[in-house]
């Protein structure tokens, strides 16, 4: 199998990704956000790249049965239901709803899988159904790290070389690696004791710490803590068919 790590969406185009496994990664916080949301009984989450995009989007699928959710600059966005905590995304807010979600970085490169195949949000939460998934796809793949407006994310990054750890060691898979991949698994395996300390040392990790939301980098670095697997198809991501709701 053939593995292609991205770091960051900038020199990715469409057709590099054209049918292909693609897992997106966005650690801090839309990849950890949208399996909560899944976990929580949510029916749909709806990655959108901009707030009016969010909005229109609602009024299009009905009011009645949708969120209104998203970020700017870590906050959640004025008049929006929900930010992009994890945490806010329990049972009672979100079970039975659609939502439709615009975040920084994580939403938007969503728009670069058009002509992929199996689309799958990963995250450290639930990474080890991620490999098995990617492994039973038995298809080439591509890991697009969201970063951060452009620049890399070693919590993002790190999340990508777990992954391919996980094809190598628990799936037996031989795999070509391109070189971004290659360091992506250099960078989980000299970390791999020390996994929550490197994503809350990043940059993204401090920042959210310090505008108050510390307890979502702890929880995004917990590994396997939510194994769903949220597919993206027809604009909507949702959790698998045959994994069953909560
Ligand atoms: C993003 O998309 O950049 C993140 O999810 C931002 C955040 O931490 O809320």
């Amino acid at each position: 199998m053939r593995v292609d790590l991205y770091m960051v969406p900038g020199p990715i185009k469409e057709k590099g990704l054209a049918g292909k496994t693609l897992v997106m990664i966005d650690v801090l916080r839309a990849s950890t956000t949208i399996c909560y949301a899944l976990n929580a009984g949510a029916k749909s989450v709806i990655p959108v790249s901009e707030p009016g995009e969010a909005t229109e989007m609602r009024a299009k699928i009905g009011i009645d049965n949708s969120l209104l959710c998203g970020e700017r600059d870590g906050i959640k966005i004025e008049n929006f239901d929900l930010g992009n905590s994890p945490l806010e995304y329990t049972e009672e807010t979100v079970s039975g709803k659609n939502i439709v979600l615009t975040t920084s970085n994580g939403t938007r490169t969503y728009g670069r899988s058009k002509n992929s195949g199996l689309i799958i949000t990963g995250a450290i939460v639930n990474i080890t159904t991620v490999a098995s998934r990617v492994a039973k796809e038995n298809n080439d793949l591509a890991i697009l790290c969201a970063g951060h407006m452009e620049h890399f994310s070693i919590e993002d990054t790190i999340c990508g070389g777990m992954l391919i750890h996980k094809l190598l060691t628990d799936e037996k898979l031989i795999l070509e690696l391109n070189d971004a991949a290659s360091l992506a698994l250099l960078l989980y395996r000299s970390n791999s004791r020390a996994l929550k300390e490197t994503v809350a040392q990043g940059e993204h990790g401090r920042f959210l710490e310090k505008i108050g939301f510390g307890e979502d980098v702890a929880l995004a670095a917990a590994a396997d803590s939510i194994p769903v697997l949220p597919i993206l198809k027809d604009g909507q991501i949702k959790r698998e068919e045959n994994q069953t709701e909560p």
